[in-house]
């Protein structure tokens, strides 16, 4: 039963879920440099001169407040700004609808039980919409426009907020979890499959559509394919092929292939795995050794985020030590074939995905970013072998099984090179720890690291953007980057912020060597100097944001980046969904189209091909910075009505949702 007593303490815990940085490590932070030479209060007055901040980040701290507004172009985004802050709900510009979709628990079939959080099942839950809605596809059903699938992972649960009666158990060591809440747990966790018809200004969830369809970690087994499928390494008690794998977790973004498969990315993989034997450190157990426990140091396992281990055998890296290896794949899933097998593309490398984005180069073969979300870890790019054929829908669900895995080095000079993750070429060889391509992919940290890639600040959504080339890297934050170790890549030491670099391909080619990059932005509030940030001056004072995390194209080829600060927030302010300008006059102005409630992180977001809908997801409301959320000022928990979320009924948790958005009275959003 309860053996993490003893071993597990708050500080540990804590740093578990901070994301400690793994990578191999290059003093002072920018935030002792600032706290030391002006106070807290001059900060946030915004009163530091102009001298400071180019002491602190050099003349081009200051190029967009110094820019002239002349030249600045009709703004091509045509909606009047929400006012940034923070409340208790969520809000979208006048003149647009956001109406729920779907929340936590909401039935998905005919026989769905009701929703009901003081009785909760893992029955009820697998056939309920699951926990924390992260990443959303829209696949249209037919021509008319009015029916779709809505494919929408769930990345984690948030059992303090999720389960009568208990506090966060990470931080106290599990005292609470039983195997029926794991349970529950599991079943929370994955993706739902939905039909959704549109009505009206509305849409709603089909629940006798036969696509419906919920994938769990506790449920659905997978394939894999590629490189390590069938490999010694994924080969476990139960599953003696190496290729036949229970379930997905961790599910955070992803992306949408050009022949309508969904793609499913496995992220904080690590956190779900647990070690009788880890001492006071979450440090390999003993015994396993050699590139094993070499493998486990660099991917942060066993990650004690979770309780699964204590109940689950395969999540106990001390009765089952290749399982974490089965975890941290982009997945493909067929949401037109509800019977479909997903299959995890180990081609495609392990580590914690953020997401998939794809594109398909010029030449036909398809190309494919993702962002390994650690501080300090790596962008990378997969390239097919197979080219892409409209016609044929069967060989391209073969195309993510081969090609090549690559990982970006910024350099100084506006460059960014491609080098390529592949066994026996440069130092990937036996001396360095690698004894095929399956070692290659199942260790691309490992991997990238002897390539010398560039250790960026926690690499979150690539998004390429169709309709002028360019692709846009999240960096969402890093405050251990210590002052000495900024790159003309990462900036800003002590990062709290975040920025958002553009890449552009050579003459449009995703598949080549080497492309230019630049800092599109650097995040944070233009008007307190020391923040360094990067706007457009016309960007307004609710138009800046901290900590991109998600970004998404529209219908006209507009970019769109939704925010996770996380905990603590760094700018007081709730996280939301903002339009960035890529263009002309007004490249780099944003504004805030829509806000979370209090503790949400901002996901999704996902457009209807004709641009007149936009589905948002709101993960974890109620959690993050409610602390520090005036008049509320403490945690919020299910435990007790002292600390439960106040505007929410004593049988109601905080519920994720996924929102549909629309304009009043029909048209695009503008
Ligand atoms: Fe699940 Fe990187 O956010
Ligand atoms: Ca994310
Ligand atoms: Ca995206």
């Amino acid at each position: 039963m309860a053996k993490s007593d003893g071993f597990c303490n708050r500080a540990e815990a804590y740093e578990a879920h901070d994301d400690r940085p793994l990578s191999p490590e290059g003093g002072e932070t920018i935030g002792d440099v600032i706290v030391r030479r002006y106070s807290r209060r001059d900060m946030m007055r915004g009163t530091l001169g102009v001298a400071a901040a180019t002491v602190l980040f050099g003349p081009s701290a200051l190029a967009a407040r110094e820019a002239s507004a002349t030249g600045i172009e009709k703004d091509r985004f045509d909606f009047e700004e929400v006012a940034a802050g923070v409340d208790g709900t969520h809000h979208v510009a006048p003149g647009y609808r956001a109406q729920i979709l779907l929340r936590w628990g909401d039935p998905l079939f005919p026989d769905s039980p009701a929703f009901d959080p003081l009785r909760q099942s893992a029955a009820a839950q697998l056939k309920q919409f699951g926990y924390n809605n992260d990443y959303i596809a829209f696949f249209p059903l037919g021509t008319d426009g009015g029916c779709a699938l809505l494919c929408i992972n769930h990345e984690y649960t948030n059992e303090e907020v999720m389960f009568p009666g208990l506090i966060r158990q990470d931080l106290v060591c599990f005292p609470d979890m039983t195997a029926e809440l794991v349970e529950i747990e599991m079943a929370a966790h994955g993706v739902s499959i939905v039909e959704i018809a549109q009505e009206g200004d509305n849409w709603r969830p089909m629940l006798d559509s036969k696509y419906n369809r919920r994938i769990s970690p506790l449920t659905t087994t997978m394939t894999a394919d590629g490189p390590a499928a069938g490999h010694d390494r994924l080969k476990t008690s139960v599953d003696l092929s190496g290729k036949s794998i229970l379930g997905t977790l961790n599910n955070c973004a992803g992306g949408q292939t050009t022949w309508g498969t969904y793609l499913t990315a496995e992220e904080n993989f690590h956190g779900y795995f647990w070690s009788d034997a880890c001492g006071e450190g979450r440090k390999a157990p003993e015994g396993l050794g050699g590139t094993q426990a070499k493998s486990y140091a660099r991917y942060g396992v066993p990650g004690l985020w979770q309780a699964w281990g204590k109940f689950v055998d395969r999540f106990n890296v001390d009765k089952e030590a290749n399982e974490p290896n089965r975890f941290g794949w982009i997945v493909e899933i067929d949401p037109f074939d509800p019977a479909s097998v997903p299959v995890k593309h180990t081609a495609l490398g392990r580590f914690r995905h953020e997401g998939a984005e794809c594109i398909v180069n010029k030449d036909g073969r398809v190309v494919i970013y993702s962002g390994d979300d650690g501080r300090f870890e790596y962008v990378y790019r997969f390239v097919t072998d197979g080219r892409y054929d409209p016609d044929d829908r069967a060989a391209n669900r073969r195309l993510l099984s081969s090609g090549t895995l690559s990982v970006a080095r910024f350099r100084d000079d506006g460059q960014v090179e491609w080098l390529p993750l592949l066994f026996g070429q440069g130092p990937l060889t036996e001396a360095n720890g690698f004894s095929s391509q399956a070692d290659v992919v199942i260790d691309a940290r490992l991997a990238a690291d002897v390539l010398g890639a560039t250790r960026m600040d926690r690499p979150e959504d690539v998004q390429p953007n169709p309709a002028n080339g360019r692709v846009y890297v999240m960096l969402t934050n890093n405050k251990e980057r210590p002052a000495g170790e900024e790159d003309t890549a990462n900036p800003r030491p002590d990062n709290l912020f975040g920025h958002i670099i553009e890449m552009a391909p050579p003459d449009g080619d995703h598949a080549g060597d080497t492309f230019s990059w630049e800092v599109l932005v650097r995040c944070g509030d233009p008007a307190v100097a020391a923040v360094g940030a990067l706007w457009n001056p016309a960007t307004s004072d609710n138009g800046w944001f901290a900590c991109p995390d998600n970004a998404a194209v529209d219908a006209e080829g507009r970019l769109w980046i939704s925010t996770d600060q996380g905990d603590p927030w760094p700018t007081g302010r709730a996280d939301g969904l903002y339009a960035l300008e890529t263009e002309g006059g007004r490249r780099r102005t944003s504004k805030l189209f829509f806000r979370c409630p209090v503790g949400g992180e901002m996901c999704g977001p996902c457009f209807t091909p004709d641009g007149e809908t936009l589905f948002v997801a709101v993960q974890h409301p109620g959690t993050d910075g409610t602390d520090k959320y005036k008049g509320f000022e403490r945690a919020s928990t299910f435990a007790d009505p002292a600390t439960r979320w106040p505007d929410f009924d004593p049988h109601t948790p905080p519920r994720p949702s996924v929102l549909v958005i629309t304009t009043m009275g029909g048209g695009k959003i503008a």
